[in-house]
C-alpha cells in the first residue's frame, strides 16, 4: 500500500525513532500558522513554573463545542481534547470498524485502566490523547469528517498523520496496514467538575503514570 511506499521513501535508517520525534516537534512548533489555526485556550500556556514542574494543567471545556479539538501543552508533549459528537460515538461500535483496529479492545498498555473501555475514556464525549504518533513521533492532523474526501467514503472520523500515513480512529486507536503499532496513549487526568479537566492527575483511587505505557 501507498502508506509502506511513503514510508520507505520517506525515514532514513539512521535517524532513531526519539530523533525523529524530536525534529517533527520542533519544525511544528515552529511554525506558527499552525499553532494559530489550532483553537486557542489560556490554560495553553501556564505559569512558566508549572510547566517546569511538569505539574497538572487545567482546561476550562466550556467553549470546545461538539466536533471540535483543542490541542494544550503538557510536560511539552501536544495533549489532543476532542468533545465527541453522538456520530462520532456511534462509529467507535461499529464491527466495520473495530475489525480495521489492531488493538480495538485497547488490550495493550496505551492508557489507564480508567480509560480502558470503548470510547476509551472518563467521559464518552470527551477524548484525551497524547498527541504523538506511535510510529515515529509526527503530530497527526485531526480528521473528524465523516467520509472525508481526501480518506474516502468509509472514512469513520479520526486521525491522519502527515509523515507515513498512520491512521487513528476517534478514540486514538490505530489501523491494521500502517505504519504505527500502537494505539496513541491516554494521559492521566481526571475531572473537577463537569467541564474542568485536570490533565496530569488521576481520579481517586488510581496512581496510573504516562511513563507505564509500551510506548509513547
Ligand atoms: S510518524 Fe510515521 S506515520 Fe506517523
Amino acid at each position: 500500500m501507498a502508506y509502506a511506499d511513503l514510508y520507505q521513501n520517506s525515514v532514513s535508517p539512521k535517524i532513531k525513532r526519539r530523533d525523529f520525534l524530536f525534529i517533527a516537534t520542533s519544525v511544528v512548533l515552529g511554525a506558527g500558522a499552525a499553532l494559530t489555526a489550532w483553537p486557542f485556550i489560556d490554560q495553553m500556556e501556564p505559569a512558566a513554573d508549572v510547566l517546569a514542574a511538569g505539574g497538572p494543567l487545567t482546561v476550562d471545556l466550556t467553549h470546545v463545542a461538539p466536533g471540535q479539538q483543542v490541542v494544550v501543552r503538557w510536560r511539552s508533549q501536544p495533549i489532543f481534547i476532542v468533545h465527541r459528537t453522538p456520530a462520532a460515538l456511534q462509529e467507535l461500535k461499529q464491527p466495520s470498524l473495530l475489525s480495521q483496529l489492531r488493538d480495538p479492545q485497547s488490550q495493550q498498555l496505551q492508557q489507564p485502566a480508567y480509560a480502558d473501555n470503548w470510547s476509551r475514556s472518563l467521559k464518552p464525549e470527551f477524548l484525551v490523547l497524547v498527541g504523538i504518533c506511535t510510529h515515529l513521533g509526527c503530530i497527526p492532523g485531526y480528521k473528524p469528517q465523516l467520509g472525508d474526501p481526501q480518506l474516502g467514503p468509509a472514512w469513520p472520523g479520526g486521525y491522519l498523520c502527515p509523515c507515513h500515513g498512520s491512521r487513528y480512529d476517534m478514540a486514538g486507536r490505530v489501523f491494521k496496514g500502517v505504519p504505527a503499532p500502537l494505539n496513541l496513549p491516554v494521559p492521566p487526568y481526571r475531572f473537577a467538575g463537569d467541564t474542568s479537566l485536570v490533565i496530569g492527575e488521576n481520579p481517586a483511587g488510581s496512581t496510573f503514570a504516562l511513563s507505564s505505557v509500551e510506548q509513547i
